[in-house]
């Protein structure tokens, strides 16, 4: 909620309202973009992207230790343009996919700097990591050790060097947040079970083309407090000492203004110390944020088509489940704003357009008198609504639009209907 012209943590850094009350993001009228680019949009502070890396890159940076880096989740937000701004920080790419190596590959990420994910990865997926050199395979079950044994010893590969990998661990521990992106819990689809790491560890040891490096864990995410990070790490040293411990990613970030995440800094303190007391303070340590890079230096712009009165009040935008599916998916919520008359009172439902009643983005939104044709703002957009887009009732997936000092450019431009049939085959 706007309190002066300053706006709260919940938008990109440097956003603020201007003289005429509009919301204004890296420099730019959301109402300008709007009118310019059409809505929905996905509109970015790349500004912002660039702070938060260098806030991590920094607090990683402590002095008094080996090697720490930030890789970034690229599942929190698969564009190119935002790949190519980390890749040019300095970060290193969480991929958990073909399809994400090839695009951290194509935004420029060496090989080296990039992690391979996946409880299910393919022959094909393997073949091209292992081609294509990434600097680690994470690996997460025992079908995947022999599926890994047999393309090494094929020859398949990396001109003999020896594939670095690490193996996923499934510690036992659980973080509070919504069931769907918990990952920690023993009965989770995710890595080895803590008594099954060692015989991984064994199996990897005997296979001449893998050289295991170390361990990693990811617990979940959206985690707002601290302790499970800690607890993990302590669980972890269990397993011996490795040159390598990757820590994943998770830490939350604040959605609403009430929401008080920790901070970049407090984050990974607690971490480095944790590693540092459980781990060992000469080991490599690796972390993998994904929505604290993005999450809230986005924010997505709609119309407001209708506003229907029954029992509630029905804003309707030309959005929706289509380009945010977080709420639907894990009811998670979102504030709202008419991007040039903060600060409302009236409650609204912020409907979608989609043909379904669950389609509501944000449950209980205070608006100020809404109407049609105005802009309708949810910050804190930046994270997973890209990512989990979809052409849901032949809806055009919107286009992202990097705002900086004042100038807009389009980096992902919005789907065509041409788009929605180039696959078809006649
Ligand atoms: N590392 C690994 C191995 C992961 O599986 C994930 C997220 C991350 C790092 C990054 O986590 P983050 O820092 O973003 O919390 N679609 C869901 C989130 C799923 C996260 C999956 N894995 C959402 O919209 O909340």
């Amino acid at each position: 909620m706007a309190t002066g012209t300053s706006l709260s943590e919940v938008f990109p850094l440097s956003s603020r309202l201007n003289e005429r009350g509009r919301l204004e993001v890296g420099g730019c009228d959301v109402i300008e973009l709007a009118e310019e680019f059409g809505t929905p949009a996905y509109v970015m502070a790349e500004d912002d992207l660039r702070t938060r890396a260098r806030a991590f890159s920094r607090a990683a940076g402590r002095a008094g230790h080996p090697q720490r880096n930030v890789v970034f989740a690229s599942k929190a937000l698969p564009c190119t343009a935002v790949l190519r701004v980390f890749a040019e920080e300095g970060l290193w790419c969480d991929v958990a996919s073909a399809g994400e190596l090839q695009l951290a590959l194509n935004a420029g990420f060496l090989a080296e700097r990039i992690v391979l994910h996946g409880n299910a990865k393919s022959e094909a997926e393997l073949r091209m990591a292992l081609h294509r050199k990434v600097g680690l395979i994470v690996v997460d079950n025992f079908d995947e050790i022999d599926r890994l044994a047999r393309l090494v010893n094929d020859g398949e590969l990396r001109d003999g060097d020896p594939q670095p990998v690490l193996v996923r661990a499934t510690p036992d521990v659980r973080g509070q947040t919504h069931e769907k992106i918990s990952t920690g819990q023993a009965d989770s689809k995710f890595g080895f079970a803590m008594d099954e790491v060692g015989i991984a560890i064994e199996q990897i040891e005997a296979i001449a083309g893998l050289r295991l490096r170390g361990v990693h864990t990811h617990i979940g995410s959206q985690l707002l407090d601290l302790e499970p990070f800690r607890k993990a790490a302590a669980e972890l040293s269990k397993l011996g000492e490795f040159p390598v411990w990757d820590l994943g990613g998770g830490l939350g970030v604040a959605y609403t203004e009430d929401q008080e995440p920790p901070s970049i800094e407090d984050y990974l303190a607690a971490v480095i110390d944790a590693a540092a007391e459980h781990l060992g303070a000469h080991s490599q340590l690796l972390i993998e944020p994904g929505r604290a890079l993005v999450a809230n230096a986005g924010v997505t712009l709609y119309s407001v088509e209708s506003v229907k009165r029954n029992v509630s009040t029905w804003v309707a935008v030309d959005g929706g489940m289509s380009d945010n599916l977080r709420p639907m998916l894990y009811g998670a919520v979102y504030e709202a704003h008419v991007a040039d008359r903060f600060g409302g009172a009236t409650p609204c439902v912020l409907a979608g357009k989609h043909c379904e009643s669950g389609d509501v983005i944000v449950r209980a939104a205070l608006l100020d008198d809404p109407r049609a044709g105005d802009v309708i703002v949810t910050p804190a957009t930046g994270a997973y609504g890209f990512a989990m887009a979809s052409n849901y009732n032949g809806v055009p997936r919107p286009p992202v639009i990097f705002c900086r000092d004042g100038d807009a450019r389009v980096v992902v431009r919005r789907e065509s209907f041409e788009d929605l049939t180039a696959r078809d085959v006649p």
